[in-house]
């Protein structure tokens, strides 16, 4: 049976929680559909159906992920908040504000979910889905990372972007999420590059509205890097999951960007991604050595950096 079929089947048991969409794409036709990789696009799952994203088994996921793992920050945020991220770790039992969430006025990142085996399959499965969609070369869909958003009603996730290719698959609740366009090459730059000098994606300025999506049980949105997006959350508990990923395109824009940013440190004016073979290659090499050198120090610390702290919700 195809994935809408499924869905169409579920209405009918169903009426008032589940989508009445079943024309939206699943994962697999998502790359086939619209502008992907480019643009937003919407597509069906089933992950609201899945035992290991309720509430209750989240609430323990969160008391069982390192501190470290879990960001935490009020509900009543304003739309811009230009300043930088939430903190981490600032909880020692985050699984008890889930489960106190209609109550607690908060919201909650679980960063790097696919630490816990049975998220990583849960992830995995997704993106297989995708990946197999896209027909691309095998690995080049990389450093997959999976986040778990949970919000007291009527939360705001500030505008920002990601730098990741990111699928944001609604669970619980429902919430609105709204793209912008940045108003020119020169104010993307501008946002850009305070990203890599530690903005983590918080924007300074909103831009006009493109499109917003409203998502509920069984719809997503995929969100492209770097497309600003804010997300207003409905009067209900919200449970979403983002599934993110890089492509050798993405990772090799982003080593560049790291580069220039260290670069910018020392009062250096270095060339923009794209503008230069020779300057990007160099740094690029520069980057896969240094990478290699820490590797062999710390492990996998790279893959943990690679989650950015805009919100994923
Ligand atoms: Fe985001």
């Amino acid at each position: 049976m195809s994935h809408s079929g499924t869905v169409r089947k579920k209405v009918l048991e169903e009426t008032v929680t589940l989508p009445t969409t079943p024309e939206l794409p699943t994962l697999g036709q998502l790359p086939s559909r619209g502008a992907f990789p480019a643009n937003p696009g919407e597509f069906a799952h089933n992950l609201h159906n899945d035992a290991r994203l309720s509430l209750e088994a989240v609430a323990d996921l969160a008391d069982r992920l390192p501190r470290h793992s879990v960001i935490y920050d009020s509900a009543a945020q304003p739309l811009l908040v230009p300043q930088g991220g939430p903190a981490r770790g600032s909880l020692s039992r985050p699984g008890d504000v889930i489960r106190n969430l209609d109550q607690a006025k908060a919201w909650l990142t679980l960063l790097n979910i696919d630490e816990d085996p049975a998220y990583a399959d849960l992830m995995n499965t997704a993106l297989d889905e995708l990946e197999r969609g896209m027909g691309s070369r095998p690995g080049d869909m990389r450093k997959r990372v999976g986040f778990v958003f949970v919000s007291s009603p009527n939360s705001v996730t500030p505008a920002h972007f990601d730098i990741e290719h990111s699928l944001l698959a609604q669970v619980n609740g429902a919430k609105t999420v709204s793209f912008g366009r940045f108003e020119s090459e020169q104010a993307r730059r501008h946002e850009v590059e305070r990203y890599w000098d530690g903005s983590h994606g918080r924007i300074e300025s909103l831009p006009p509205e493109l499109a917003s999506y409203p998502l509920t049980p069984g719809r997503g949105v995929y969100i492209p890097p770097v497309a600003p997006h804010w997300v207003h959350n409905g009067p209900a508990i919200s449970l979403s999951v983002t599934l993110t990923y890089f492509t050798a395109a993405t990772e090799r824009e982003n080593l560049i960007e790291a580069v220039n940013a260290r670069l910018r440190r020392l009062h250096l004016a270095p060339r923009q991604p794209g503008k230069s073979a020779l300057s990007d290659g160099a740094k690029v090499a520069a980057m896969r050595a240094k990478a290699f050198a820490s590797g062999l120090r710390h492990g996998d610390g790279d893959r943990r950096r690679a989650a950015s702290m805009g919100g994923h919700q």
